[in-house]
């Protein structure tokens, strides 16, 4: 077996000229700035503040997203650094094929596939709570068994399948509609920080690091405490310096995404210089959104008073701001709405690159000639995170996206001294500083915070990579076309 075989960085490249299998490329340096923060600004901040403020670290939780922010800052570099090099679909995915070779490359694909399929359905289900909140503020009831609490989520299904359209009518007619959507949802992120400035009460933030309490007893054992703490025996807890990080891997959340503006390298038009402006850009701003909207909800209300389902909306209804609070929800269903959208096109991409390696079925990466978009995955995508998010229970696996995201991440840091080293030669329009360090240093944070998610989530995430090396052994390995191509010998695409 020859599980550590790579695929050239020519062949990447070449293999993107294929007719069959060429993507528009359409997209400037501000298109995937906006796609960015379309795709990261959602469910983390307008739910997961809340609930991580009151169950793990207090006001604290601002110290927390700023641990994410340096986790993802230094990733975020090492993508830079790959996307301006290897400008090929698929992201991640692709970088590692050229590098750490085919196994480790389906391994990331595969993370990055439970990344965009799984982040798609929950955020889509938060979308959903949003919309029916929002409706009755309206004064218009829906249906409690067609919404998020019933048996079939009509709600969320409905909001795929309209996407799902889009994603398959067009690349850039799917960035349009995500500029109205992203500008709606920054000026609620900024209305937020505008109008609760005011009703901070400094007595909220003491103590700003709540004092570590103990969760020992509680229901669930070592299946809901952080792995580490079950590892090294400490007892577990939340709060203090513990719970701060504890907190940091799970609003990683808030931050997933920019990774995304990497799957659609091949669609930029000058990939060198727009994808580190697109992938660092978006973070940055997304970091001082967060920062500032964590320290306003903190300041308005005491932490352990925080509602953790609608915390943005609930802060201003306890301040007697009941038609702010109608607005943020608005925010949050236009906001939620480009996350769904993305991931999916994110996902949509992934299986692109994968089956284009005969990974997948090689038919299915197929570029319709009249959209410019590869339909038959478009249509399969939609209908999976419509299902899923319509009719299974995921609403709270946050945590889950973020250890396949961040196990990418690890592996992705790794992977830039490998190519720095097999490769000298390539042009790469953006460089790392401080190489192998800073890279090896990203690893390490990586897994430090993956450490930190719950025994529960790594169990399911070990679960979803037996399932991919399962499919990988059965069909990916022999229909690799780098395998055939090593077997039949002589590089020939398609
Ligand atoms: N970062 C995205 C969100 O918070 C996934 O919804």
């Amino acid at each position: 077996m020859n599980v550590l075989r790579t695929k050239s960085v020519e062949e990447s490249l070449a293999e993107t000229a294929e007719p069959e299998h060429r993507l528009r490329k359409d997209l400037t340096a501000l298109d995937l700035t906006v796609f960015g923060v379309g795709v990261v600004i959602g469910a983390g901040i307008f739910t997961l503040t809340g609930r991580v403020a009151r169950d793990y670290a207090g006001p604290g939780v601002v110290i927390s997203f700023l641990i994410a922010a340096f986790c993802c800052a230094l990733a975020a570099l090492c993508y830079a650094e790959f996307a301006s090099t290897v400008p090929v679909a698929g992201s991640a995915y692709t970088f590692s094929y050229a590098t750490l070779g085919e196994l480790v490359a389906w391994i990331i694909g595969w993370d990055l596939l439970l990344e965009c399929l799984l982040g798609a359905s929950v955020v889509a289900q938060g979308w959903s709570t949003y919309f029916v909140t929002f409706l009755d503020q309206l004064g218009v009831t829906w249906p409690a068994g067609l919404g998020p609490d019933g048996t079939f989520n009509l709600a969320a299904f409905v909001l795929v399948a309209l996407l799902g359209a889009l994603v398959c009518y067009g690349i850039k007619e799917s960035m349009r509609v995500n500029l109205v959507l992203v500008a709606v949802k920054l000026f609620i992120v900024l209305f937020v920080i505008v109008a609760g400035i005011g009703f901070i009460d400094g007595g909220n933030y003491a103590p700003f690091v709540p004092e570590a309490a103990g969760t020992a007893g509680a229901q669930g054992g070592w299946l809901h405490t952080p792995l580490v703490q079950s590892l090294f025996g400490i007892e577990p807890q939340v709060y203090g310096v513990l719970g701060i990080v504890s907190a940091a891997s799970v609003v990683f959340f808030a931050y997933i995404g920019f990774d995304v503006v990497a799957t659609t390298a091949e669609e930029a038009r000058r990939p060198q210089r727009d994808l580190p402006i697109g992938i660092l850009g978006s973070l940055a701003i997304c970091t001082v959104l967060y920062v500032a909207v964590a320290l306003v909800i903190t300041g308005m209300v005491r932490y352990d008073q925080i509602d953790p389902d609608a915390a943005l909306a609930k802060a201003f209804i306890t301040h007697g701001k009941d038609g702010y609070a109608t607005l943020i929800s608005a925010g949050a269903v236009a906001g939620l709405t480009t996350v769904v959208m993305t991931l999916m096109i994110g996902a949509v991409r992934v299986v692109f690159a994968m089956a284009r390696d005969g990974l997948l079925p090689e038919g299915l990466a197929k570029v319709n000639g009249r959209t410019g978009t590869p339909l038959v995955i478009s249509a399969g995508i939609t209908l999976l995170v419509a299902v899923v998010a319509s009719l299974t229970p995921i609403g709270k696996l946050e945590e889950m996206v973020n250890i396949g995201t961040l196990a990418a991440f690890a592996l992705v840091s790794l992977a830039v001294p490998v190519l720095r080293r097999t490769r000298p030669d390539l042009e790469r329009g953006f460089r790392v500083p401080f190489s192998p360090v800073l890279p090896v240093v990203a690893s390490l944070v990586c897994v430090y915070l993956m450490l930190n998610l719950s025994g529960e989530t790594w169990l399911r995430f070990g679960i979803w990579m037996l399932i991919g090396a399962v499919v990988y052994a059965v069909y990916g390995y022999r229909h690799s076309r780098v395998g055939t191509v090593a077997r039949v010998g002589g590089y020939d695409p398609v």
